[in-house]
């Protein structure tokens, strides 16, 4: 790689993908700026990686390490074993990574450890839940960034209290919402309702991932039997992540054709925001959903006992329900229970400070500055 800046993205992974979206528009506009795109392979259906790529109006990644599904270590070991010859070939003056999946903190050791430096895009967050292994991800990738990218203040917080020095922190804001500012007029043209047959403030939307919810099945099958149960009151529209499935067909749980409970393929990127923005509810265990339906001001269920986005609690429209059927289902009712007009809307999102689709501009302002002092130092 030869320019000025020489800057290289990691993603793998679904979640990852709205965030380079933005960040990689910022960076090719700085002149001198070359940006690479390394895709671990991580997500690999043409739904869960290749929808969100054109969606988003990503370039075609660079290089694809096609490391597939495995367990985690299997998983973790081969994006190290892949990747570091690739950042040998390019030689790149900051490796950026983003969240907290496998892809994430693999990359990140192996840059590390070859001394080229980490920018770690949604930095801070903490569930302090050490049983995700996302948490495990984020806590690890953090201590190994030279560059943490925070979308809250509560995750400044979180780092100072850990010890990170404060020059590596960098407040930014929220670069899922980027994402979202600048897609929603066109995921509103796209019909969406129309195609799933619902009217605005008249479906609830579901997503459900987490092993946590979805790996235990007389868990899962309680929390089918709920969206059953709440179908008949308004239709459900619950887009399956592929681990779901398995875990559905493994547990054998069959819902009730009662045919308003819809379990669909995974949405693309555009079409589900179509579908978040004009939810009665959203019922989830995902991070970005959280964030979504705070900047939409859509009222939000969140499968969990915890988070690692708390702001989404005190200043967006999330609530942490316990996972079970029966909790679902009454905070649900409780929900759609408030009738129509601006209750059943939930209320407009107080704005999350920051939040304003410009944080990839103040990413790629702070690369700026601190590789001009970085790689002066080297010469
Ligand atoms: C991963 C992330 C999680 C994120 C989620 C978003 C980790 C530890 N977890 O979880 O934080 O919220 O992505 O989707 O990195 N599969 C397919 N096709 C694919 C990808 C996966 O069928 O394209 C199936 C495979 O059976 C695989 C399973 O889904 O074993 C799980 O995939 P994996 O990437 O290991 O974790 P996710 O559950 O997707």
């Amino acid at each position: 790689m030869s320019a000025a800046r020489r800057i290289l993205s990691v993603v793998g992974a679904r979640p990852n993908f709205m965030k380079l979206a933005p960040l990689a528009r910022a960076l090719t506009a700085r002149e001198g700026t070359a940006h690479v795109i390394v895709h671990t392979g991580q997500h690999y259906d043409p739904e869960m990686s290749d929808s969100f790529f054109k969606d988003l109006g990503i370039p075609a990644p660079d290089e694809n390490l096609e490391v597939g599904s495995a367990s985690h270590a299997q998983q973790t070991a081969a994006i190290m074993q892949r990747i570091e010859p690739v950042l040998l070939a390019r030689g790149p003056d900051l490796v950026l990574v983003y969240g907290d999946v496998n892809s994430t903190v693999a990359a990140a050791l192996v840059a590390a450890k070859l001394g080229i430096a980490v920018g770690h895009v949604e930095a801070g967050l903490r569930s302090r839940d050490w049983t995700m292994p996302e948490e495990i991800n984020r806590v690890v990738t953090d201590r190994l960034a030279d560059l943490l990218f925070t979308p809250s203040r509560d995750a400044d917080e979180n780092l100072r209290a850990e010890g990170v020095p404060a020059e590596r922190i960098h407040f930014v804001g929220n670069i899922m919402i980027d994402s979202l500012v600048a897609s929603l007029p066109k995921a509103r043209s796209l019909g969406a309702l129309a195609r799933h047959k619902v009217e605005s403030r008249s479906y609830v939307l579901v997503t459900l991932h987490r092993p946590s919810n979805v790996d235990d099945a007389a868990a899962l099958k309680s929390l089918l039997e709920a969206l059953e149960t709440l179908s008949e009151r308004e239709p459900v529209l619950f887009p399956v992540h592929p681990r779901t499935r398995a875990r559905i067909r493994d547990a054998g749980v069959t819902p009730r054709a009662n045919g308003r409970l819809h379990l669909l393929e995974p949405i693309p990127y555009l079409e589900m925001l179509g579908l978040v923005d004009q939810a009665a509810l959203v019922i989830t265990d995902s991070g970005g959903l959280q964030e979504e339906t705070s900047y939409l001001g859509v009222p939000c269920l969140t499968v969990r006992p915890n988070t690692e986005r708390p702001v989404t609690c005190t200043q967006g429209t999330n609530r942490l329900v316990e996972p079970r059927g029966e909790a679902v289902l009454a905070a649900a009712e409780q929900v759609l229970g408030r009738g129509t007009g601006e209750g059943r809307m939930g209320k407009p999102a107080k704005r999350i400070e920051l939040w304003d689709g410009h944080a990839a501009e103040r990413i790629a302002a702070v690369i700026e500055t601190y590789l001009a002092r970085h790689n002066k130092q080297r010469v």
